[in-house]
């Protein structure tokens, strides 16, 4: 009797994973040195403009989890509104403690869509 056996040659890396997603459309980016919070695959983003590119960060600010979304946007900065520590929008990380640092996560344009790497 023939047997036939099937083997899976691809490898299985632990790596995470990510994907693009959309976010919103263009007109919806906050406008120029705005935040405004956008929800994408259950989680909450903080989305600044600052000269023209728009930021994105977790909105949970990481010292005690004040919604960065509602901060102001303060030389090239997001400030939460709780306790007023300011994070960088492009690394996200803060100016009060090196070791709190917010997620970012990378945007690009796609046609009227803006797409967000989860
Ligand atoms: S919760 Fe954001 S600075 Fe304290």
């Amino acid at each position: 009797m023939g047997g036939f056996a099937f083997h899976n040659s691809r490898k299985v890396e632990n790596v995470a994973m990510s994907e693009w997603v959309r976010l919103c459309s263009r007109a919806e980016l906050p406008s120029e040195g705005q935040a405004k919070e956008f929800s994408v695959l259950g989680k909450t983003l903080c989305v600044a403009t600052l000269r023209g590119k728009p930021h994105a960060l977790d909105n949970v600010c990481p010292h005690r989890g004040g919604p960065l979304a509602e901060g102001t946007v303060e030389h090239g900065k997001i400030v939460c509104p709780w306790h007023q520590w300011e994070f960088d929008l492009v690394t996200g990380v803060s100016t009060h403690s090196r070791d709190a640092k917010a997620a970012t996560y990378a945007l690009q344009q796609n046609g009227d869509d803006v797409l967000v790497e989860l």
